[in-house]
């Protein structure tokens, strides 16, 4: 590992459009939790010209690392690490050596969806106790994590009461807002950095690490932590709220004859609403919007405060995600001995996570009606085999068209909007394709009589 050349190196850090820091070492850094926030914030910081330790439990995963094997799909990520990996980016399992050199740092563990739809704390709370085992020296420690409001405030007391030495550590929150699949452009080219501290030693000590981005005239806003992690979630929040809201204008302009793409892209204009989280499709996925609108809706719950939008948002995508059977089912009503084709594992292309994937729900119900399953994606059938071992999977789209009744496509993957219409035509049983993310191109597809496109959103031909 890291035996890339020099113009190799600096073809791929001009990649991230940031220059090459390394040499300029301003901080220790230690990330708890190589998850994709943890390693892409470790990374990017010791692209930053840090000295970065990044922590994980999972001995596994620091071996893959140590080996140049990086488990998520993330453009740019690899490339990075091998940069810098041995320079200035180490891996361990040992937390309290990584607290022991570090002077900041950052605990970006897990915070999944419990049972009840809460956020689930307990892998925070195990990152704490083993950090406050290991505080010689002192240090700045900053949850990245999203997290209830009130726990930065929580932290600071459960590092007082485990015995650590007030004056030894100051706690911070700093929200990440990175995209699967963008992440390293995303924390190299954010929208805004936001650090919530009580502290000033802490928001001044966030404030350098971030120096080199709030140069390029990033804005920094510095809060208290409880606005900081309002911040994290009324974001997360909104971004889903746009997604249902033309979800549902995308059913009506189904009903009315309107073209759903053009009112979004005129919406989108519209510099008070923004072209972002516009797009229609099949709802909205991943391992953050569902969990985060879910935690929150509990939060403002428990302070007896009711978010109607919020919960309206969660219905819609919970049927929403339905879409693409119900149409399914509205051209095949009796799916047994049936064979459909699902294109796209990944909850959005660019990743190889399949965390409430469209894919899932659909699978589901595909083996609820009786049909024979064939799925196909380009990076995330291995993911799906652990949670479905018993349908079959396609090597490529072809062989998974071949002899199917129907094709669901539920990412937006740039192959799938390559597919070659003429050739389909021939190997499928029945060329009927539900194209829940208005990928395949119209044209093309209209002057073929034998297909069926049925798009949410449109008209089908
Ligand atoms: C989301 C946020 O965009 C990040 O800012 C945030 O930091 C991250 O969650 C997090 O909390 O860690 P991510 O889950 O990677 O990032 O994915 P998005 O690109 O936001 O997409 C989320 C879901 O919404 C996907 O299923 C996607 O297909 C869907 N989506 C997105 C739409 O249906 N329409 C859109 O216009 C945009």
């Amino acid at each position: 590992m890291g035996n890339y050349s020099t113009s190799l190196l600096t073809v791929l850090l001009t990649l991230t459009g940031i220059g090459i820091f390394a040499g300029d070492t301003q901080h220790t850094i230690a990330v708890i939790g190589t998850g994709y926030v943890g390693l892409v914030t470790g990374t990017c910081f010791a692209h930053l010209g840090n000295n970065v330790i990044c922590v994980d439990i999972d001995q596994q995963k620091i071996n893959d690392l140590k080996k140049g094997i990086v488990g998520m799909y993330e453009p740019e990520l690899k490339e990075l690490i091998y940069a810098y990996y041995e320079k200035n980016l180490w891996f361990t399992t040992d937390t309290a050596e990584a607290i022991s050199k570090a002077d900041l740092v950052f605990i970006a563990v897990d915070t999944p969806m419990s049972d009840d739809g809460t956020a689930y704390m307990g892998y925070l709370q195990s990152a704490l106790t083993s950090i406050s085992k290991s505080i010689r020296k002192k240090v700045v420690i900053c949850i990245k994590s999203t997290v209830p409001i009130g726990t930065t405030a929580y932290a600071q007391q459960l590092l007082k009461d485990s015995g650590v030495d007030s004056d030894l550590f100051d706690v911070a929150m700093n929200p990440e807002f990175l995209r699967e699949g963008t992440a390293v452009y995303d924390f190299l080219h954010p929208d805004r950095i936001v650090i919530g501290s009580y502290s000033q030693h802490a928001a001044d000590t966030l404030q350098k690490v971030y120096q080199p981005l709030i140069d390029k005239e990033i804005p920094c806003i510095v809060v208290d932590p409880e606005t900081a992690e309002t911040i994290k979630y009324a974001s997360n929040s909104l971004l889903a709220i746009k997604i249902s809201f033309i979800n549902e204008i995308a059913n009506l302009c189904e009903k009315t004859g309107a073209c759903i793409c053009s009112v979004a892209h005129a919406m989108g204009l519209d510099k008070r609403i923004g072209p972002y989280c516009l797009k229609h499709g099949p709802g909205f996925g991943g391992s953050c919007f569902p969990k985060d609108c879910s935690a929150l809706l509990h939060i403002a719950n428990t302070y007896g405060v009711t978010l109607n939008t919020l919960g309206g948002c969660m219905k819609t995508n919970e049927q929403q995600r339905l879409v693409p059977i119900k149409k399914l089912l509205s051209h095949i009503p009796d799916l047994r001995n049936k064979t459909i084709a699902v294109l796209g594992l990944a909850f959005k292309a660019g990743t190889n996570d399949i965390r409430n994937s469209c894919a899932l729900t659909a699978i589901e119900q595909l083996r609820i009606h009786g049909a024979h399953v064939k799925a196909y994606d380009p990076v995330a059938i291995e993911p799906m085999k652990k949670i479905f071992p018993d349908i079959e999977y396609g090597t490529s789209i072809a062989s998974t068209l071949a002899d199917c009744d129907a094709a669901l496509i539920l990412t937006e993957w740039q192959e799938f909007k390559e597919v070659e219409m003429l050739a389909i035509e021939r190997i499928m049983k029945h060329p009927l394709f539900i194209d829940a993310c208005n990928i395949l191109d119209e044209k093309t597809c209209c002057s073929l009589r034998a297909v069926v496109i049925d798009k949410i959103g449109k008209k089908s031909c």
